[in-house]
């Protein structure tokens, strides 16, 4: 790319011209417009890379002019410049394809940095198209859904694939958290650069910090040399933040840090580190309630949930079943009726995880090419809880879950590795939930 060429759109004159000088000192092609409606005529002449937007403009204002532009010019990059307590009117931009917003006041140098951003992702944009469409299908891995509020979540992953903003995914276990994360990275111009998990419910305090942000020879006892983070491990790419709600609070101040500067410390460390990553996190539990209980900083989620993805639980996308259940059956194997109203009827505590365990065993047990509806074992399973409906509904989670736990396991006669696969959780995790719900062999 050339000299980049922008357009600002601000109805404060003085601000406007300041900024269209020092833009135009730095190198830019700059044109400006005091209104929505002369910024629409210049889009409909020039072309430009880049657009600045403030949200609050006489008449048309500036959301409607971000929908109007990205009609006329689909590529151009848009930031939004948005007022004090506006985060909704931010949420709505991003949505509505917006690059990145900045939040008044900002300063000159964050503007530019901002417009720096936007103008390396078009000329990336430019660059990988064709690559990133091989990549596209080379991930082989789909997301299959067709009920409506699962495209449209499809379709906000896409648009905000390629933006910096952290994203929450929110959804049951199984529901694909995951997979949506995977779609934010390989969907975005990060793709050839490294995809980075953690689990951030699975190690204490010290141990979890040392994983994300490294630590340095000393730090702690059996700290023998300096040891990169995942923070770095992930530059350039995506961290994605598993079990998020079970973060340590202390942690929960240094990632809302990292979250809006890129900056950070290794354990033990002085010195400042700064890396540039996409963060991605997902939880299972609801961060709204663990914000109002104190376990989650409320300043982390606020800066967490400029855009959220809520992934649907399956039970509640009963049209996205049958595409489903052919995506996982292959081999030329087919349901009979019978199987597939079983399917239609279950609940699905663990969504389509457990659907696909489910399946992959009606597929070993079948004899010949039709699955019955006794080769899912949930069949039983399922005839019983069929007759106490009402209770179920009733009933709080843990209830729920042990009663499962233990049908599952008279099933499949206290084989514990059956019964971890029937339920999709680790034998370990089984052995764990027995424990805590003191199952006994009746
Ligand atoms: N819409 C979908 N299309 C195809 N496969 C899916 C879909 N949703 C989930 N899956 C598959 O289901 C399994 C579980 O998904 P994933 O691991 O992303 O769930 P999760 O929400 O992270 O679960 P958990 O909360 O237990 O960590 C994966 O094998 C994933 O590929
Ligand atoms: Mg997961």
């Amino acid at each position: 790319m050339g000299a980049a060429r922008l357009i600002i759109v601000d109805d404060e004159k003085d601000l406007l011209e300041l900024l269209v000088n020092r833009l135009k000192r730095k190198g830019y092609d700059v044109d400006f417009a005091e209104n929505a409606e002369d910024a629409i005529s210049l889009l409909q002449n020039q072309f430009y890379d880049i657009a600045i937007y403030d949200i609050r403009l006489p008449k048309m204002d500036g959301i409607t002019l971000l929908k109007e532009t990205k009609k006329i010019q689909p590529e151009i990059q848009v930031l939004m410049l948005t007022g004090h307590g506006t985060i909704e009117t931010a949420i709505e931009a991003m949505k509505l394809g917006a690059f990145d917003y900045l939040a008044k006041p900002y300063n000159l140098t964050e503007l530019e940095i901002a417009i720096t951003k936007a103008v390396e992702n078009k000329t990336l944009i430019e660059k990988n198209d064709s690559m990133r469409k091989i990549i596209k299908q080379h991930n082989s891995f789909q997301i299959i859904g067709k009920n409506p509020h699962f495209k449209a979540l499809l379709e906000l992953t896409e648009r905000v694939a390629n933006s910096d903003v952290p994203v929450l995914i929110e959804g049951e276990s199984g529901t694909g958290k995951e997979l949506f994360a995977k779609a934010l990275h390989y969907w975005s111009n990060r793709a050839e650069e490294p995809f980075v998990a953690i689990n951030s419910g699975a190690l204490p305090e010290q141990l979890l910090e040392s994983e994300l942000f490294g630590h340095v020879k000393g730090a702690f006892t059996g700290a023998n040399q300096d040891k990169k983070g995942l923070v770095e491990a992930a530059n350039g790419g995506t961290l994605f933040l598993d079990e998020l709600g079970e973060m340590p609070l202390v942690l929960q101040v240094k990632l809302l840090r990292f979250l809006e500067t890129g900056e950070f410390r290794r354990v033990g460390d002085v010195r400042e580190r700064k890396v540039h990553v996409r963060t991605v996190g997902a939880t299972n539990r609801h961060l709204e309630k663990e914000v109002a209980n104190g376990n989650f900083r409320e300043d982390l989620y606020y800066r967490l949930n400029v855009v959220r993805l809520t992934i649907p639980p399956l039970r509640e996308r009963k049209e996205d079943l049958t595409l489903l259940i052919h995506h996982f059956v292959k081999n030329g194997k087919t349901l009979s009726p019978e199987a597939m109203a079983t399917l239609q009827k279950y609940h699905f505590p663990g969504n389509v995880r457990e659907l696909h365990h489910l399946l992959e065993r009606g597929v070993l047990l079948s004899k010949g090419d039709t699955i019955e509806a006794d080769d899912l074992l949930l069949a039983n399973v399922q005839k019983v809880n069929l007759k106490d409906v009402t209770t179920y509904q009733l009933c709080t989670l843990e209830q729920l879950e042990k009663e499962h736990i233990e049908k599952v396991l008279s099933e499949v006669e206290w084989n514990k590795t059956k019964a971890a696969n029937v339920l999709g959780v680790s034998v370990r995790n089984l052995y764990r939930k027995i424990e805590q719900y003191q199952l006994k062999e009746k």
